[in-house]
């Protein structure tokens, strides 16, 4: 194996301890601030280290398609009953999954929050209502009013996973459903040859260093079943579908979500580390100098690398 793909000590690989904060905060021409780490732009609390700009827009559209494509085309793993009426969508970016959503349950009221006013506002069905708020928020509902809260890809704007279940269980009716959806922040290996130590390559080393730093879990899906069963949830099921990276897929399915992966790899890392790496002090050339290859490497050492969506569906406990 690579030798930069063994090895993440290297000096490349320090945090920066000693360095203060290298993004800058704007002024949008709008009215508003924002903060901008290595071209591209993120709320201005510093607290969602995901970005808002035009470019992860299109990676979410994209990432959509994908997880529907994990899905066979479906919105939810959930089963959701006929009768469901009111759904909250956590972190709705967008909005396009709460929008077809919407379109697919016409009964149905659903509330999506965000924290950064995104939306489209073009053919959003009138039983959608958009709020801007950060979703670790009280929500504006009473407790026991709804029946799904669903929350797709937003691992890097949650402080408190433990607290935001507690809410979801609050708010939900008994008998209601939760679904998150993440992407891991980890590399397989589909023939199995490799151990897990040589699948952690230097750079993904380092991005976990750095959201121990920042106190930004990017995976939650590993302690999801922990949290849901402290909050009280019950009929835990985790679903994982592989996202191959490369171009080693052989069948229709495999080979339709590597597609859509090589479409938002290419960008994803970049987009998503601007923000941490700036936070820690890392100039950009620093940042370049580690993160642009991180796909090729993997691809050059690992013969049929990839990683996954994971699914967590979850029920609160009927009443008796
Ligand atoms: C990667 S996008 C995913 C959007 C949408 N869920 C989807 O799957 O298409 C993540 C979104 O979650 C939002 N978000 C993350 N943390 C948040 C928080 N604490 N409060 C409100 N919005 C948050 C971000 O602003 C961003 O729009």
């Amino acid at each position: 194996m690579d030798d930069q793909l063994k090895d993440p000590s290297t000096e490349a690989h320090d945090s920066r301890p000693n360095r203060k904060p290298t993004y800058v905060i704007q002024e949008s021409p709008e009215g508003g601030k924002y903060i901008e780490a290595y071209g591209h732009r993120y709320h201005h609390s510093g607290k969602i280290f995901l970005p808002f700009d035009e470019d992860e827009q299109k990676r979410m559209e994209i990432q959509h398609r994908l997880f529907r494509r994990c899905l066979n085309g479906a919105l939810t793993a959930t089963r959701l009953p006929l009768d469901v009426e009111h759904i909250l969508d956590l972190g709705s970016g967008t909005g396009i999954w709460a929008i077809e959503m919407a379109t697919r349950y016409p009964q149905v009221q659903l509330q999506g929050i965000d924290i950064s006013p995104i939306q489209r506002t073009s053919v959003v069905p009138p039983n959608v209502k958009f709020t801007i708020d950060d979703i670790e928020n009280p929500w504006d509902c009473p407790p026991g009013s709804l029946d799904f809260i669903h929350g797709r890809s937003i691992a890097g704007g949650v402080r408190d996973w433990p607290g935001l279940l507690r809410q979801a269980y609050e708010k939900l009716k008994p008998g209601g459903l939760l679904e998150l959806t993440e992407i891991a922040i980890s590399i397989h290996d589909f023939d199995g040859k490799f151990a897990d130590a040589e699948l952690c390559p230097g750079f993904l080393r380092l991005w976990r260093n750095l959201s121990k730093q920042v106190n930004m879990e990017f995976d939650p899906t590993p302690q999801a079943t922990e949290w849901l069963l402290e909050a009280g949830f019950e009929k835990i099921v985790q679903q994982s579908e592989i996202l191959p990276l490369g171009n080693w897929a052989q069948d229709e399915k495999l080979k339709a979500q590597q597609n859509l992966m090589n479409e938002i790899t290419s960008e994803h890392f970049v987009n998503h580390g601007g923000l941490m790496f700036a936070t820690c002090g890392w100039e950009k050339h620093e940042y370049d100098a580690v993160a642009p290859t991180f796909f090729q490497d993997i691809m050059k050492n690992i013969p049929r690398p990839y990683t996954m969506a994971v699914f967590t569906t979850a029920r609160k406990p009927r009443e008796n």
